[in-house]
């Protein structure tokens, strides 16, 4: 992506999912805090799937609840599927369950992307627009932080391969094809934002991460076979967050 240099990653190994959990709490609140020292806004883009719902609880928790000014954190998301808000495919509603509902947050702290609507290019247009009026800027948003997974396929966000949206180098957010269960159309930030990130941190665990982790990590460049490779913040930190499982197959 950009200039063409890879992004250095920081790839870290937890003990097990728990630990990546606390690990990335840690990175949470320290970088929510950097925000609030700076009397600027914390602006997260939450990941969606399984993994991060451990994280979100902890969040939640009371050992990180009080670490965090949440008057001033505003919750984004990376991607939505096109399901019902009360889908069990639904990002939002796991975010509601592990994190926004625990801690109550305020509505006008959290943007959803609308994708429970019939037209998911809509849904990106609108989702475009609420990231211009809340980053109050017309220039690309850059979050402070985007919190991402990685599918065994190795798709990130709902960027996956070989699809439409990988090539998008302009628009903010886009509708994009399922590569992965569930086969419903999603809609997605795009690589010019993720990779205009402050910070961007990747949250992998699991055997069946294995395989795709090495390959993405350490294997030759195929972007459009593994579009996690695309993720190269051009002005910002990229770490990678393992258990040991999904990282048995790196040469570290
Ligand atoms: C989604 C996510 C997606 C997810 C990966 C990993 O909407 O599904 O944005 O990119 O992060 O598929 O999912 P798991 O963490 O569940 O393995």
């Amino acid at each position: 992506m950009g200039n063409g240099v890879a992004t250095v990653a920081d790839i870290v190994v937890c003990k097990d999912s728990d630990s990546l959990a606390l690990d990335a709490a840690y990175r949470f609140a320290a970088l929510s805090a950097s925000a609030t020292r700076n009397g600027r806004p914390f602006r997260v883009a939450l990941a969606g799937g399984n993994t991060p719902a451990k994280l979100y609880k902890l969040l939640a928790s009371q050992q990180f609840r009080e670490a965090i000014d949440w008057s001033s954190t505003h919750l984004y998301f990376g991607d939505e599927r096109c399901v019902p808000l009360d889908s069990e495919y639904s990002n939002y509603r796991m975010a509601v369950e592990t994190l926004i509902g625990p801690l109550g947050l305020l509505e006008a702290n959290v943007h959803r992307i609308p994708a429970e609507q019939p037209e998911p290019e809509q849904a990106a247009e609108q989702y475009t627009q609420t990231l211009a009026d809340t980053f109050g800027a017309s220039t690309l948003p850059r979050f402070d932080l985007i919190l991402l997974g990685m599918g065994s396929d190795g798709h990130t966000a709902s960027l996956f391969p070989h699809s439409a949206a990988l090539n998008e180098a302009s628009r903010w957010v886009v509708r994009n094809e399922p590569g992965l269960q569930p086969f419903v159309p999603r809609v997605t930030l795009t690589f010019p934002v993720i990779n205009n990130a402050a910070n961007v941190l990747f949250l992998v665990a699991g055997k069946d991460k294995t395989e795709m982790a090495a390959k993405v990590l350490q294997g030759p460049p195929a972007p459009h076979e593994m579009p996690s490779q695309s993720v190269q913040p051009q002005n910002g930190t990229l770490t990678w967050l393992l258990d040991r499982d999904a990282a048995r197959g790196l040469q570290l």
